[in-house]
């Protein structure tokens, strides 16, 4: 009789099973839990509700053994049920709402399991078709064939857990030293960094092919946020920003997308570019404490099954300052080196990724910055050290294990009559008048710097394709979803 009422409430495609306790009642009282809150064993003894996805089924004579998962912690929850709810329903991947009772487990494995008196399953899931195997270890190259359906498998949920954390951190870092988060705009006119690696925005459909600009000037996605930051770093001393960038560069490559997200700091009243790296080393270090403390479980599961090994790169990085070396020194290491490159170097050239990965070896494969790059390699923006012959810029990378370049930044030309030379140089300074007129009005050495945060994933977890940490990578060639 319960069975028959059980399916009125229940869809069509879907079945559901119990013990013979009328569910109608139960319905109000159970409690509704995730997974990770009845792992806490705070709630032993007590009627309540689970909602999942099947990870395991187990059934045996005369139980039947399933772990469910809804995505709050690694750990799935142990559902124990007597063999008369077993249902051919109850496969891998399906989903399923189970109400029974919390009880201590009696096994070494897991603190606490569910008996269950009721199991529903809501969604059922063929486990021919599925693309994922109860008992197979999948790759990280398989699963992204499917980012529909990746999030399912542990290591995609506990990349996505600690990328949700990892964002936390530093917010919390930049709250807790004094910066405004500031909303920088997506859809904007200026090409902050000169390369011309612009997407750009206007409207689609017949209505709108008369026009000439919807913004009525180019308008692009943005490729940095650093523009915005310096106008508000001129009333607000501390700023940040958080959020997508856009690049149409060649993204065929396991460090660049074609949208990716960016941190990005802008600090007034600079002395030297220590006032940065002090930054950059501040914000790395907190979030990665932060993540290894908060998502110990779900780090584990990479540093032990996905990329084994790189705890120890991960620690040896947090025990020592990172050290800073100029460019020139870098080129001297790496002319002095027995490597052969495929780019050869000399003083001017850019520093292609084998160089910024040998570099890292070089300097005992921990973080670390270079500074005082070649003054023409770099933006208008950039501060002219005004030295020679070699001309440099204030400009800083932090160049890290596995990746290679993680963070870009400098000081900002401030000197109203040296940015207006390097701007009229290049024909743009009717362009840029707002940006000098912030050197016009109150200007004050600053700089800052851009953190390449789905390469920060990468460094921490040692995950060596960059599609491997975002949740719908999009780079050229390739829009999936
Ligand atoms: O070095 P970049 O180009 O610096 C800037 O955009 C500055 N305007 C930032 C600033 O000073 N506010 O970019 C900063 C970082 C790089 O070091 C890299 O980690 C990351 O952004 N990045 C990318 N990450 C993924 N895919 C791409 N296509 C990336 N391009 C840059
Ligand atoms: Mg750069």
């Amino acid at each position: 009789m319960f069975q028959a009422a059980a399916k009125t409430l229940s869809s069509a495609s879907t079945s559901s099973v119990s013990r013979g306790i009328s569910s109608s009642l139960r319905h109000y009282c159970e409690k509704r839990l995730r997974v990770s809150e009845a792992l806490s064993g705070a709630d032993l003894g007590t009627n309540v509700k689970v909602q999942g996805w099947v990870r395991s089924v187990r059934p045996q004579k005369t139980n039947l053994f399933l772990h469910v998962n809804d995505g709050s912690s690694l750990q799935s929850l142990q559902v124990v049920a007597g063999s008369e709810l077993n249902d051919p329903s109850l496969t891998f991947g399906s989903a399923v709402e189970v109400t029974g009772i919390l009880k201590k487990s009696p096994s070494q494995t897991q603190p606490v399991e569910l008996e269950a008196e009721q199991i529903h399953v809501v969604g059922k899931c063929n486990p021919l078709d599925f693309p994922f195997k109860i008992k197979d270890r999948h790759s990280l190259e398989y699963i992204r064939q499917f980012p529909h359906l990746r999030c399912r498998t542990n290591a995609f949920s506990s990349l996505l857990r600690i990328r949700s954390e990892a964002t936390a951190a530093i917010h919390s870092y930049f709250k807790e030293n004094g910066f405004l988060q500031i909303h920088t705009p997506i859809i904007t006119s200026n090409d902050c960094e000169g390369a011309g690696e612009l997407f750009q925005v206007e409207p689609s459909g017949p209505e709108h092919e008369e026009d000439e600009n919807y913004f009525s000037v180019p308008a692009f996605l943005t490729v940095s946020g650093q523009l915005h930051l310096e106008v508000m770093s001129g009333a607000f001393s501390r700023v940040y920003t958080f959020g997508p960038t856009f690049r149409a560069e060649n993204s065929q490559s396991r460090r660049h997308l074609a949208e990716f997200y960016m941190v990005e700091a802008e600090v007034s009243f600079t002395q030297s570019l220590e006032d940065l790296t002090k930054v950059m080393e501040g914000m790395f270090r907190s979030a990665t404490e932060h993540v290894l403390a908060r998502c110990a479980e779900d780090v584990d599961l990479f540093h032990k099954h996905v990329t084994p090994g790189h705890r120890g790169t991960v620690e040896a990085m947090m025990k020592r300052r990172f050290p800073v070396i100029t460019y020139s020194e870098a080129i001297d290491i790496l002319n002095s080196s027995s490597e052969t490159f495929v780019f050869p170097t000399t003083w001017g050239c850019d520093l292609q990724t084998e160089h910024e990965k040998y570099l890292v070896k070089h300097c005992g494969n921990t973080p670390v910055f270079v500074t005082d790059y070649p003054y023409d390699l770099k933006p208008f923006y950039a501060r002219d050290n005004l030295d020679g012959p070699k001309h440099t810029a204030a400009a800083v990378d932090l160049l890290v294990p596995g990746v290679g370049e993680l963070c870009g930044g400098s000081l900002r030309e401030e000197r109203l009559d040296l940015l207006s030379a390097r701007l009229e140089a290049v024909g743009l300074e009717e362009t840029y008048s707002w940006y000098l007129d912030l050197r016009r009005f109150g200007s004050v050495p600053h700089g800052g710097f851009g953190l390449g945060f789905d390469r920060f994933l990468q460094c921490v977890l040692g995950v060596d394709n960059i599609k491997d940490v975002i949740p719908f990578p999009r780079f050229s060639h390739s829009c999936p979803l």
